[in-house]
């Protein structure tokens, strides 16, 4: 059973500057809700039980959006506003499932997974990038589903335009069925020409225990970060077998302005 959920928040924000420079971009609202809130809904009626934030100094602002009691209680006292109350039982509800371990350098997504280390119980764990947002579906759902029929590891794909390969981890493909395939291997962001195919990883894991270990033996790789790709191409070359499920839900590419504008936009009209 997968219970917990690891989500790297320690990330700079550097492509949505200048409104990163004050507010983390998890915490950046879209229609009304952080984008984070969205995430943390999604594991929950998955069944996630516990989540670890991974976080620096400098986002700081992510723990005090969830632990300040104090001024909640001196607001709700004053102001009947049955609205905050409902929002403060839900945080309330997030505190207790909330652990919190620190990346003070951003040193990649693999280095903040082996941040977890300790506090994974589980054979495999779910982890989550809160710039990707999976409207309609609830994708975390579908891949604890074939983790189960497959006892593997599962990451999330799409496919995208074969002309933007290069923003994205690419998998290569074999066996594939109507909503997943097997994953024969993986590219961080490669050229149009040494893209395998076009579809790409999208920010949803569930990765193995060992992985860590594959983490600890890396070597800073592209920009000099210790990617989490690279720890699972190791992996499936040692023969672990990973699963793309190819999500229903509608993929919302948060981590840019323009893809977070036009999020907004999609989920106000969805809710209409
Ligand atoms: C990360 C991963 C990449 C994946 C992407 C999904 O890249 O390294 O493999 O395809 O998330 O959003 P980033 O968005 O941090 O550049």
């Amino acid at each position: 059973m997968i219970k917990q959920a690891i989500i790297p928040l320690a990330g700079l924000g550097t492509r949505m500057l200048p409104l990163t420079s004050v507010m983390p971009k998890e915490l950046m609202p879209i229609n009304g809700k952080p984008n984070l809130e969205y995430i943390l809904e999604e594991c929950v009626e998955a069944g996630i039980k516990e989540f670890i934030f991974i976080i620096s100094e400098e986002k700081s602002l992510i723990k005090k959006y969830f632990f300040n009691d104090k001024f909640y209680e001196k607001i709700i006292k004053k102001k009947k506003d049955k609205r905050i109350k409902k929002e403060f039982s839900k945080i309330k509800k997030y505190q207790k499932m909330i652990k919190f371990v620190y990346q003070n350098k951003p040193k990649g997504t693999g280095d903040a997974v082996l941040k977890c280390k300790k506090l994974i119980k589980g054979d495999y764990f779910l982890m989550l990038l809160a710039d990707d947002l999976i409207i309609n579906k609830n994708c975390s759902k579908e891949m604890i589903k074939l983790h189960k029929l497959k006892k593997s590891s599962v990451i999330a794909t799409k496919k995208v335009e074969k002309k933007a390969v290069s923003r994205w981890g690419i998998l290569s493909i074999k066996n594939k069925k109507k909503n997943y395939f097997q994953i024969n291997d993986v590219v961080e962001k490669p050229s149009i020409k040494n893209a395998p195919s076009n579809f790409a990883i999208i920010g949803r894991y569930i990765l193995p225990k060992k992985i860590f270990y594959e983490i600890n033996k890396l070597k800073p790789g592209q920009g000099g970060e210790i990617h989490i790709t690279d720890a699972i191409r190791n992996l499936i070359h040692k023969k672990n077998k990973f699963f793309g499920n190819i999500f229903k839900g509608r993929y919302l590419d948060c981590g840019t302005l323009k893809g977070y504008i036009n999020s907004g936009a999609e989920i106000y009209k969805g809710k209409k």
